[in-house]
């Protein structure tokens, strides 16, 4: 694990819970001290190293964690490039980059892959796995394999998109919380209840085409069919990105220090996380008729 802040930490978890020998390294030894702290129930698996050469010694799995800058993660993967085993996997968690990029013109280029977490992956398993142009499809293969084998879920994509999957997805739905809020519409703890109370419910157990294929008796055929209007005409009308400036971000601030809970960031995150847990252990005991 290489980057042992929010996310290399996280990662790091994941490994050893699953039973891996996890190598620790950070720029900052102070960091990987920090993350080998969290790690106490697995201390016999894990090792903190201030070189990056030792870290990497008999290592078929690398994921990289540093800060999100183009310019750090190339230097970072030449880094890598040139000290890992050339068997090994070399796995960047960026939410950003084209792996193309951060790879370009280095000899191991065909076993740099992108496997983007969500954040903590030690308890939301998905994970975005994308190639470069270089990338060898067997690393493709045994990314979403080893990734499985430590509970994760690989969700495969066919193409680079800025933003990946997930970030697209999740911001389409900011963008518009921000503009209804900002609008007037309703009320900021009542459009975060609607995913709370409603859209988030069903979308903890299956994604919107799931839920679009389940909300009509003929499913999603009649779904699209049968509401075609009115859909297209909401779905046209969505508007651009709000101003998203200095005083709108001052009005979301005061709503959300007022809204329930929202003084609370520290207990509502060990309440979020613990909750997310029993939820994955509910679909794992009745897992979904698929
Ligand atoms: N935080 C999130 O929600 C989230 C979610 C998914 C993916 N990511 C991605 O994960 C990566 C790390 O993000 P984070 O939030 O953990 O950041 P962070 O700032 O918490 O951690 C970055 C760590 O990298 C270390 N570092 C800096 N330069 C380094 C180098 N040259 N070699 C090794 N370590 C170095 C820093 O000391 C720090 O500990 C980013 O690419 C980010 O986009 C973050």
């Amino acid at each position: 694990v290489v980057g042992t802040g929010v996310i290399g930490r996280s990662w790091a978890i994941v490994f050893a819970r699953a039973g891996c020998r996890a190598r620790l390294y950070d720029r900052d030894v102070q960091q990987a001290e920090k993350a080998a702290e969290l790690l106490l129930p697995w201390k016999t698996q894990i090792s903190v190293h201030t070189d990056l050469a030792s870290a990497l010694e008999g290592v078929g799995y690398v994921q990289e964690n540093s800060p999100e800058s183009l310019e750090i993660k190339r230097q970072v993967f030449r880094d890598l490039d040139a000290a890992a085993d050339p068997a090994a996997i070399l796995a960047s968690s960026t939410s950003a980059f084209d792996m193309s990029r951060i790879a370009d013109g280095l000899p191991g280029a065909r076993r740099c892959i992108i496997a983007h977490p969500v954040n903590p992956p030690h308890v939301i398993p998905a994970v975005e796995v994308l190639s470069g142009t270089a990338t060898d499809p067997d690393v493709v293969e045994r990314t979403c394999a080893f990734l499985a084998s430590v509970g994760q879920t690989p969700v495969r994509m066919h193409k680079y998109i800025h933003g990946f999957l997930l970030n697209r997805m999740q911001f389409a739905l900011v963008r518009e919380a921000i503009s209804l809020f900002e609008q007037g519409v309703a009320d900021l703890d009542d459009i975060d209840a609607v995913i709370r109370d409603g859209l988030g419910l069903r979308w903890a157990l299956m994604g919107p085409f799931a839920v679009a294929n389940t909300n009509a008796d003929g499913g999603i055929r009649q779904y699209l069919t049968g509401h075609e209007q009115w859909l297209m005409e909401l779905m046209d009308g969505l508007g651009g990105t709000p101003r998203v400036d200095a005083g709108l971000i001052a009005r979301l601030g005061d709503a959300i220090d007022q809204a329930p809970g929202g003084a609370r960031r520290q207990e509502l995150r060990v309440w979020r996380d613990r909750m997310i847990a029993r939820i994955n252990e509910l679909k794992r005991k009745e897992p979904s008729p698929r």
